[in-house]
């Protein structure tokens, strides 16, 4: 039975990811780091069949101990700072756990067990101001937030360790996926909890920054599958995944209100508050590597995935206030 580490494993992806390695027969070490509340809402169904250690992105040794304790035969790096407004009010703070994480993680792996396989969740957030459309592995990056810098130098330290050391050190650069599982603050599930919000009469209105963004959306499910799908590859890389499809967030909008029979411009009010320094105007993938050399690819399409949102939220907040 192959053993992997998975840190970040309390967020979005992480909890998918879990579940897809039970489902695969792994023994699965889930990386939490200590809080006076407990943050286990999105694993609590299979908390159980999970091996919880306490560790932060932070402390070098706490990941040594791991490593050491677990003797993982993969790790995947998805814990960060992952919020891209946070990273302008806490830009140390996200240089500290999004860059320099990466590299307390891939020094603890060259220590302990250099065979472990690794995967450095990267982001299309790095290629932010875009020097073309779509974007590739080659398409050189210009990040736009603290966030993007640091995603920046987590990338460049995972080719470097592969490069320098010979580790399995891969780097995804994954575009924006989304889940009912999403953090209520990113966009899309904002807007989901708000359309059933004012379904439900709970709110007149929904505040949003720029609707003018584009985005490449999928979802998160497939998009795990799509890392471990490269920590079976012969040969360690870097790898693009998205839909190759993008969307506004003003159509996010139509589409999500529209389902419950509302029209967004009605409830929608753009608000300076949400508007950010630099902006990333346009995403949009060519996932064709992955595509060809993973054999991946998405299987929910990005009306799906809005409807999919808004039918979860419409359901939960239904639930709450029968309560
Ligand atoms: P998320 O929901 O924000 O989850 C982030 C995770 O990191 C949480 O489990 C969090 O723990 C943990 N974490 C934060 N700081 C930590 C620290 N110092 N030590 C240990 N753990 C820490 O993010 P996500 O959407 O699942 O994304 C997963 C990864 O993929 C992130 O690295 C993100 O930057 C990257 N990424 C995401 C997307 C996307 O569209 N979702 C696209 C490209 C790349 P708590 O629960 O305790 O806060
Ligand atoms: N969060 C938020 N809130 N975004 C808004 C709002 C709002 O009220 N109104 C408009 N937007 C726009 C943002 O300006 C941005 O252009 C777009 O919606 C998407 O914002 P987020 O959902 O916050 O995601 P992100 O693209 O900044 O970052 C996400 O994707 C990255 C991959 O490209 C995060 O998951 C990052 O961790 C990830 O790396």
């Amino acid at each position: 039975m192959p053993t992997a580490l998975v840190t970040g494993v309390t967020g979005q992806d992480g909890s998918y990811l879990a579940e897809l390695l039970l489902g695969k027969g792994y023994q699965v070490v889930g990386m939490v780091r200590r809080s006076s509340t407990v943050t286990f809402e999105r694993i609590q169904h299979i908390q159980d069949d999970l091996i919880i250690v306490q560790g932060d992105l932070h402390d070098q040794s706490s990941l040594v101990s791991i490593l050491e304790e677990h003797k993982p035969d993969e790790v995947y790096n998805l814990a960060a700072q992952s919020f891209v407004p946070t990273s302008w009010s806490q830009a140390v703070l996200t240089g500290e756990v999004t860059a320099m994480g990466v590299t307390r993680m891939l020094e603890a792996i060259r220590l302990v067990d250099p065979k472990i396989r690794f995967y450095q969740a990267s982001s299309s957030e790095m290629f932010g101001k875009v020097v073309e459309a779509p974007q590739r592995e080659s398409t050189p990056f210009y990040p736009r937030s603290p966030y993007g810098v640091a995603k920046v130098y987590g990338h460049w330290i995972t080719v470097n360790y592969r490069e320098s050391y010979g580790l399995f050190s891969t780097s995804g650069i994954l575009f924006n996926h989304e889940s009912p599982r999403r953090g209520l603050e990113f966009v899309t599930r904002k807007i989901s909890h708000g359309v059933a919000r004012i379904k439900q009469g709970l709110a007149e209105e929904l505040r949003l920054g720029n609707l003018d963004a584009r985005r490449d959306w999928g979802f998160a499910g497939d998009y795990v599958e799509a890392m471990w799908l490269m920590l079976q590859a012969e040969t360690p890389g870097d790898f693009v995944v998205g839909t190759g499809e993008t969307h506004s967030v003003r159509e996010f909008c139509e589409i999500a209100f529209g389902h419950v029979g509302l029209d967004y411009q009605k409830y929608v009010v753009q608000d300076p508050r949400f508007y950010r320094p630099a902006e990333v105007d346009l995403l949009i993938s060519d996932p064709a590597r992955a595509r060809s050399m993973l054999k991946w690819q998405p299987k929910v399409g990005f009306r799906q995935l809005v409807e999919m949102m808004v039918d979860a939220d419409v359901t939960r907040i239904g639930d709450t206030s029968r309560v």
